[in-house]
């Protein structure tokens, strides 16, 4: 009976080692499938320079949400030109720019209290909302070091992982510096958020997928089929060390 109960420890040692490395491959697929869909938001966005939004009736705009507003005069239904007594309506459209686009879906996840989360941050960050934590500075720091493009640690109980954001031509406009920003851009952001450097690591897409490997995500693997094979295999043990 000790023999056995020696070879029970035993064994489970490397079983859980091997069920953690499974486990934690797995939570890093989930993340690295949410990072792609964040990088195809982001993509989706810029192939049209952005997205104008159209804004509700009667709504009142978050000026920090967009960059650009344009008033659009409704033409007369029989297609004429309208002169400004004749203007049915008029319509708000408002710019939202890709990181926007992507923080937009990133806040109303967290509302959801989805499950997995994500965020876009940079250590040159302009909106102070999107400021790193100490994870995601040591993310950044680690992938500027070692020019890879993702980087991940369990935390807290948290799968934490990292995808390079790497300035390319098309974000130096915006941030590059203030004085080459756009107006709109530089309005909103007068000090913060520039500096970039072509082909750096300037920001990265942080997510966040929780129950990392414990004792409670054990607990909820459990199935009998799999304890009844583990008994039989106790089982056939026990008899082959009494044989001996
Ligand atoms: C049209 C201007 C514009 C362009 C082009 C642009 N950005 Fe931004 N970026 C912004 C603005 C404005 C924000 C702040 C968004 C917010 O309020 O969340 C921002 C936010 C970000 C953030 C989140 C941290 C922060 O600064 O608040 C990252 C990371 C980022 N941008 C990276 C990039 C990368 C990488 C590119 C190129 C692929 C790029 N941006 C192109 C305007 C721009």
């Amino acid at each position: 009976m000790k023999r056995l109960l020696l070879l029970l420890v035993i064994a489970s040692f490397p079983a859980i080692f091997f069920a953690k490395s499974i486990y934690s491959n797995e939570q890093v697929q989930q993340a690295r499938t949410v990072a792609n869909m964040v990088e195809m938001i982001g993509k989706w966005a810029a192939q049209y320079k952005g997205i104008w939004i159209k804004e509700a009736k009667g709504e009142v705009v978050d000026l920090n949400s967009h960059l650009d507003t344009l008033a659009v005069n409704l033409v007369n239904q029989d297609n004429s030109l309208t002169d400004q007594e004749s203007v049915q309506e008029t319509l708000n459209f408002h710019l939202k720019n890709p990181a926007l686009v992507q923080r937009e879906i990133s806040d109303l996840m967290k509302n959801d209290n989805a499950k997995t989360s994500f965020r876009i941050t940079s250590d040159k960050y302009m909106n102070p909302k999107n400021s790193p934590n100490s994870f995601e500075r040591k993310a950044i720091e680690t992938m500027r070091e070692n020019k890879s493009s993702e980087y991940f640690e369990e935390r807290n109980g948290k799968m934490l992982y990292a995808r390079a954001l790497v300035a390319t031509e098309a974000c130096m406009r915006c941030h590059e510096s203030a004085q080459k920003a756009p107006a709109a851009v530089q309005a909103l952001y007068p000090k913060q958020g520039y500096g970039y450097q072509l082909g750096q690591v300037e920001g990265i897409i942080s997510v966040q997928i929780p129950d990392a490997f414990g004792p409670k995500t054990l607990l909820a693997a459990f199935d009998w089929l799999s304890a009844a094979i583990a008994a039989i295999a106790l089982v056939l043990a026990a008899m082959v060390l009494r044989k001996n």
